[in-house]
């Protein structure tokens, strides 16, 4: 149950402020003792112009809810005490019975495409496409939670005017072993020559168009050279989605639009909304000084070309109710012209498209560079951190059985978990150290409550009643009641699109449960035993759950 909202509902009967203004007005009182909301009257007081404390006490005569053990005006506020009891028996009830599909919404809310990670084929895969992979992820993962059909799109970026440069370079300076053994470090090594070069020598320039247009053209040669970067580069993006235990239900990327372009062209230019400007192709939109660039002066297309392909495809095909792009902070601008051009084009269902911007990941406040092949930083990182998580469990238990695949989970659970504790537009900090400990804000000090949980459970060892479940403690209280706002903390994760809410949550719920271990005999034999291991089973499924949202394994035993 939520009690917060049955306050909002209560209050929403007596008084005539919209419900956001009501729910954004409730407080949680500092004493617990006077209370568990408290709605202050003051806004009231002002728009009536009559004193706090008397529209607290008149309005507190009319409320009436029963999930409440008391409903008291004190002074100018209106507090709300839960009944302890009930919400602890209440809630263990429901988590017993439902298991890992507690918070589930069974609604079949359509398919939602998620546009994400989407990396350029022969580059290193930056830090942003790491964020992206994650953030993604999780949302995928909050969606199907929340009901959705979510589908991973890995959008790669597999075609321009690059991939000419990139087969001239090859042919000049290429080796094929090397590129066998480490595509995408050799494959980044020649295009970068091929740029260096070109200052020297603009021939390069026009032999990299011409084996462009040779691509395009569907030259053998050129096809098959194209294909293999193509598949080694993903071969080695592979390898980074393994080890984050990330897949993608389609790989059409950039390329895959390329004989769906001249359609949307055509349609554009019959809806009279291209125009020709500078010898370009564009269109004009109304609240942006740019307009949107669709055709350059010879003929070729764009990235927003691509993407109005794209999104077109996206909606026939999938028939979204939603569509989604995890994609940087700096593609605000294009996701805003694609969204305008489709209005334009009298596709009302733009407003479903969603761009879901992040910050940047620094190093001692400094921005990382994909320049310097951060491909080989993130490989490195994912290994330093399962070094770093073995470590810290051959000193705590270092008879575990499997050791090596549960370092493995803690490992890369904290590197996850670190990206998606910060609210996604926020900058951060990345030092390994902090990231992998097991105590502070981390993910394995979240993996590591979940796991003492198990280990209560394992060493009681017997069968939990659902009928006797009721605890009267404080500390009971506060963990049974963080678990009760589960379902609501998925609504609101997935309302902003916001990973950072159920990570939150996940540590909140572990502090409490560890003042509760601290604080309570958990095992003794008495008559509250049961309802005692009700809740740590309790406990261990919504943070098993909450770290499966996040993409994070849950080991039972570390
Ligand atoms: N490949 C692009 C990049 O690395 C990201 C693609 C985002 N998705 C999209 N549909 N435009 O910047």
């Amino acid at each position: 149950m939520d009690f917060k909202q049955e306050v909002v509902e209560t209050i929403a009967k007596v008084v005539s402020l919209p419900k956001e203004k009501i729910e954004a007005l409730i407080e949680r009182p500092k004493n617990v003792k006077l209370g568990d909301y408290a709605f202050p009257t003051f806004a009231l007081a002002k728009i009536e112009h009559k004193n706090p404390a008397v529209i607290a006490s008149e309005l507190t005569a009319k409320l009436v809810n029963d999930n409440f053990a008391e409903i008291v005006a004190v002074g100018p506020y209106i507090n709300f005490a839960i009944d302890h009891a009930k919400l602890v028996s209440v809630t263990l009830k429901k988590v017993l019975a439902d298991q890992d599909k507690y918070g589930d919404q069974d609604t079949n809310q359509g398919n939602v495409p998620i546009d994400m990670s989407s990396p350029n084929i022969a580059k290193p895969m930056s830090m942003g496409h790491l964020r992206s992979t994650v953030i993604g992820n999780s949302i995928a993962k909050i969606l199907q939670k929340i009901g959705f059909t979510p589908i991973k799109i890995n959008y790669l970026g597999d075609y321009g005017t690059q991939f000419g440069k990139l087969i001239t370079a090859y042919k000049l300076w290429g080796n094929e072993e090397a590129v066998k053994k480490d595509p995408i470090t050799n494959l980044f090594h020649y295009y970068v020559k091929f740029h260096e070069e070109a200052e020297k020598d603009p021939k390069l320039e026009d032999e990299g168009r011409a084996w462009f247009k040779k691509l395009e053209e569907g030259d053998a040669e050129a096809v098959e050279l194209w294909q293999w970067f193509r598949e080694v580069s993903l071969q080695e993006f592979n390898r980074i989605y393994k080890e984050l235990g990330v897949t993608f239900d389609s790989y059409n990327g950039e390329a895959f639009f390329n004989d769906k372009m001249q359609p949307v062209v055509d349609e554009l230019r019959a809806k009279n909304l291209l125009h020709e400007s500078r010898g370009a192709q564009v269109v004009d939109l109304d609240d942006d000084e740019n307009p949107a660039l669709i055709l350059k002066s010879d003929g070729t297309s764009l990235y927003i070309t691509r993407d109005l392909a794209a999104a077109l495809y996206r909606k026939k095909e999938y028939n979204f109710a939603m569509s989604l792009y995890v994609a940087g902070n700096e593609q605000s601008g294009h996701f805003k012209q694609l969204k305008q051009v489709l209005g334009k084009m009298g596709y009302d269902w733009q407003k479903d498209i969603h761009h879901i911007p992040f910050g940047l990941i620094t190093q001692n406040g400094k921005k990382l560079s994909t320049r310097k092949g951060n491909v080989v930083f993130l490989d490195n990182v994912l290994k330093d951190a399962v070094k770093l998580a073995l470590e810290q469990i051959e000193a705590k238990n270092p008879n575990l059985a499997n050791k090596e695949q549960v370092a493995h989970q803690v490992g890369v659970g904290a590197v996850i978990f670190h990206d998606l504790k910060n609210e996604r537009l926020d900058n951060f900090d990345f030092n390994l150290n902090e990231v992998v400990r097991f105590e502070g804000d981390t993910g394995p000090y979240v993996q590591y409550t979940n796991a003492r949980a198990q280990s209560i459970l394992r060493k009681a060892n017997v069968a939990i009643d659902d009928t006797k479940l009721a605890l009267s403690d404080d500390w009971a209280f506060a963990v049974a009641k963080d678990i009760a706002d589960f379902p609501a903390i998925i609504q609101k994760a997935f309302e902003k699109f916001e990973p950072s809410v159920i990570a939150k949550y996940s540590l909140n719920l572990s502090k409490k449960f560890n003042k509760y271990y601290a604080n309570v005999r958990i095992l003794n034999q008495d008559d509250e035993l049961n309802a005692r291991l009700a809740l740590v089973q309790a406990t261990s499924i919504v943070l098993t759950e909450s770290l499966r949202l996040l993409g994070v394994d849950a080991p039972k035993e570390m």
